[in-house]
């Protein structure tokens, strides 16, 4: 299954990917993960995203699709992946189709999940995640069973560097500009749907289920 999760940021995104790939083996790629690990790495990729990741900018779009490119040419993903964070642009979308289409592969379904401003801002204020492998949890929605340390791997949590409420503002402000044209661009498709993000995480896990069922045998 080849599958785009859209949506503001804080949406859930990253959270329902990632609940995708622990229990339907369907591989996360998430650009904002690559993103971060590189930091972390120093990188060249990592030295380059820097700045614009922190002054909450997007990434110049050659350098997202060539990371897409070769990431979506490795063995874990030719037989599926759910795109977390990608694409961004419309650019980075009509590279997507060149893509796929070089590849003769296609797109099965495009989820847009859908969340007022007010929640976003909420889930983004009060998110945390583990420093060793970037498992997400919130403050009040989804707190970890041990203060400050990660269920999974026991590692620190911390929050985003991108989560203070200035650059929150600014990825807002970005994601309406560059992020939005993207999401009608996949509405005009027999691919898109539209999932309530409200609620908690397993009603939403479900509704994604949901979905990606309907669309599988609308295709069928
Ligand atoms: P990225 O990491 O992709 O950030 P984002 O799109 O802003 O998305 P988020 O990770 O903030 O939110 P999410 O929707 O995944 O929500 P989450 O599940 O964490 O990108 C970061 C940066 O990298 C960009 O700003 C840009 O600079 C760069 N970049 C990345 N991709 C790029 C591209 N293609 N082109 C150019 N630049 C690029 O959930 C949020 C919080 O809510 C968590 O605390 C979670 O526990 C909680 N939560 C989730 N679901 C629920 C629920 N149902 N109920 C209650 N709480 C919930």
């Amino acid at each position: 299954m080849n599958l785009i999760f859209l949506g503001a940021p804080g949406a859930g995104k990253g959270t329902q990917a990632r609940l995708l790939q622990e229990r339907e083996g369907i591989p996360q790629v998430s650009t904002g993960d690559m993103l971060r690990a590189a930091m972390a790495d120093g990188s060249e990729l990592g030295l380059r995203a820097k700045g614009y990741v922190e002054r909450g900018e997007l990434v110049p779009d050659d350098v997202m699709v060539a990371v897409i490119e070769a990431r979506l040419a490795r063995p874990d993903a030719r037989h599926g992946f759910v795109l977390d964070g990608f694409p961004r642009t419309l650019p980075q979308a009509e590279a997507l189709d060149v893509m796929l289409e070089r590849a003769g592969r296609k797109l099965d379904a495009v989820l847009y999940f859908d969340l007022s401003d007010e929640t976003i801002l909420r889930r983004l204020t009060g998110r945390w995640v583990c420093r060793q492998a970037g498992h997400i949890y919130h403050l009040e929605f989804n707190p970890p069973r041990q203060r400050g340390r990660c269920d999974v791997d026991g590692s620190e949590l911390s929050q985003r560097a991108d989560d203070r409420p200035e650059t929150v503002q600014r990825r807002l402000e970005v994601y309406h500009r560059e992020t939005e044209p993207v999401v009608e661009f996949y509405r005009r498709r027999g691919v898109f749907s539209t999932v309530d993000a409200e609620g908690g995480i397993e009603d939403v896990h479900r509704r994604v289920l949901a979905t990606i069922r309907t669309r599988m045998e609308l295709r069928a």
